[in-house]
């Protein structure tokens, strides 16, 4: 799937303000990243990531989400729009409105900007996409476009342990839920919301003095390591995923090292303040 004799290339897509991003960017200039960040872009034009991306010499892009939104069903953009929406709509797990006719506008307006994405991305020839804080849904049009069949081409990180806590708010969750460990999540992302084959997880404890902002803190200490680790392997092709009885894909990790980096990561998430 990855060329051989070239380096991988991957596109990260932040909304915020990129520290994973950031972490990316350490590894690779540090030699412990086995791809190189080839573009960078972001659906808000203030994310601190798109600063990052240009300090690091990485083109920056903006796909500014907001300007779809005051598009109706009548707007020639969507006259020269070329998909089926309907269609679409049968695929898509995201948008939940009851009224077909708001979801369809909905929909038209997320293909529009991830239309608009996809354009930029390609540019860059990415091997596969990493979404690092990037708070908008992926629609099948956008995930269509990379997926394979058996070949995921898009990962995420989540900081909750899923299935638990899924959603904009993972540190919020846990840490309201009164949760003992906490934990983050990479997967490949599917058409849901956090739903895709896993690939790696790791936790972290949660202490009785604890508040928000500590175990944020613990959580994106890990966050760093898991997701690197994450795009190693992937680019050493050690995840391997089959579907299982149940229909759901399964990823796993074929790496004969695997039990002493998880070794690693528990003893991490316990030196981490
Ligand atoms: C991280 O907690 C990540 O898990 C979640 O959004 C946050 C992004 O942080 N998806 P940053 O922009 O990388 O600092």
């Amino acid at each position: 799937m990855l060329k051989p004799g070239t380096k991988a290339r991957f596109a990260v897509l932040v909304s915020g303000s990129g520290t994973n991003l950031q972490a990316f960017l350490d590894r690779a200039s540090a030699g412990t990243l086995a791809a190189d960040v080839a573009v960078v872009a972001s659906d808000r034009p203030d994310a601190y990531g798109l600063v990052r991306a240009s300090n690091a010499g990485i083109p920056a892009h903006v796909v500014d989400y907001g300007i779809y939104r005051s598009i109706g069903m009548n707007d020639p953009a969507l006259k020269d729009l070329q998909v089926d929406l309907e269609a679409l709509d049968r695929t898509q797990k995201i948008l939940k409105n009851p009224d077909p006719e708001k979801r369809l506008l909905q929909l038209a307006r997320l293909v529009l900007a991830e239309r608009e994405l996809s354009s930029v991305l390609d540019r860059y020839r990415p091997d596969f996409i990493c979404l690092a804080g990037f708070m908008r849904l992926l629609s099948p049009f956008f995930l269509s476009r990379y997926n394979r069949e058996n070949n995921w081409r898009v990962l995420n990180i989540h900081p909750s342990l899923l299935p638990a806590f899924p959603g904009q708010y993972g540190y919020e969750d846990t840490f309201a839920y009164g949760g003992k460990w906490g934990g983050i999540t990479v997967h490949f992302a599917d058409e849901g919301e956090d739903t895709g084959p896993i690939i790696a997880q790791a936790v972290y404890p949660i202490w009785p003095e604890d508040d928000l902002e500590t175990i944020r803190r613990r959580g994106l200490g890990l966050e760093y390591e898991v997701y690197s680790q994450c795009v190693n392997w992937f680019v050493a092709g050690q995840v391997a995923t089959h579907s299982g009885e149940s229909g759901r894909t399964r990823a796993l990790i074929t790496d004969p090292c695997y039990g002493d980096i998880l070794r690693r990561w528990m003893a991490l998430a316990f030196q981490q303040q």
